[in-house]
């Protein structure tokens, strides 16, 4: 099993990380335009409003949590070493990992249903949904199954990813560890590689101007309800002033 081992914990986070770094810069340079996550929006609102803004916020939040646990792992045990603080925590990472997985749920059954939205949609998209939907799944599998994850992804896991950056990696605990959390782990780097190849390198362009950028006002100039309505006719001339 080493060749296995040292495969996926050694090799594979290393040809991950540098088919990221070199996809991603070519993929920008390339297509700068499609350096993005393409909105389906304008094809169907409802059903992505109730899988997107779950998914997003509750993904967000926990990326946030796991860079914690790997850069601050002393700050994450800080907080731990008080046994209610640990149980918030706990407790309110697995409802968002709850929250994650069901607004996923709901974003892939719009894409395989929604006629509109599936004629847009690419096999990677596909590919991407199933590969995050498992990932989630193995994420609540681990910290339902072996408690207090957040305590020892800081103290057991945090030291191997950081061994990896160092050029020097230590895989005894990931070699060591059951076969979900492996698996995890493994599954975390497979997602990194993906994303040059996929509409996950949105994550690198934020629109973060948005946040500061002022408000756009959309003015119609015809009645909207009228234009869409199938049973208005056809007319030569542009609809009037409303
Ligand atoms: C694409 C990358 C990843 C995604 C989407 C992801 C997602 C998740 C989710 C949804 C959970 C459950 C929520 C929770 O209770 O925290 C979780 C838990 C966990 N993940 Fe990940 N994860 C990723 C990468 C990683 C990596 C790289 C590691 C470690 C090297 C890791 C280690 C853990 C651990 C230890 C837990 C349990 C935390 C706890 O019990 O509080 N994850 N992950």
């Amino acid at each position: 099993m080493t060749w296995l081992y040292n495969f996926l914990f050694i090799a594979l986070p290393y040809v991950a990380l540098t088919v990221f770094l070199i996809g991603t810069i070519y993929r920008y340079r390339g297509t700068k335009f499609k350096f993005s996550s393409l909105s389906s929006e304008f094809l169907e609102g409802k059903k992505l409003f109730w899988g997107s803004v779950p998914f997003h916020w509750s993904i967000i939040i926990l990326f946030f949590q796991h860079l914690t646990a790997f850069l601050l792992p002393d700050a994450i045990l800080l907080w731990n070493a008080q046994p209610l603080r640990l149980l918030i925590l706990e407790v309110s990472s697995f409802i968002l990992g709850i929250t994650a997985f069901v607004g996923l749920f709901f974003l892939i059954f719009r894409r395989t249903t929604t006629s509109r939205v599936r004629a847009v949609t690419t096999s990677m998209d596909l590919i991407l949904e199933g590969i995050l939907f498992i990932q989630i799944f193995l994420g609540l599998w681990v910290a339902y199954g072996y408690r207090w994850g957040s305590s020892w992804f800081a103290s057991a896991l945090s030291p191997y990813l950081k061994s990896i950056f160092y050029l020097n990696p230590q895989i005894d605990v990931v070699a060591a560890a059951p076969l979900v959390i492996q698996l995890h782990i493994a599954l975390a780097f497979v997602i990194v590689l993906l994303v040059p190849f996929t509409r996950l390198v949105h994550l690198l362009v934020y629109p973060l101007a948005y946040l500061w950028r002022p408000y756009q006002r959309v003015m119609w100039y015809w009645n909207k309800d009228k234009i869409r309505n199938p049973k208005t006719p056809w007319t030569l001339f542009p609809p009037k002033n409303n």
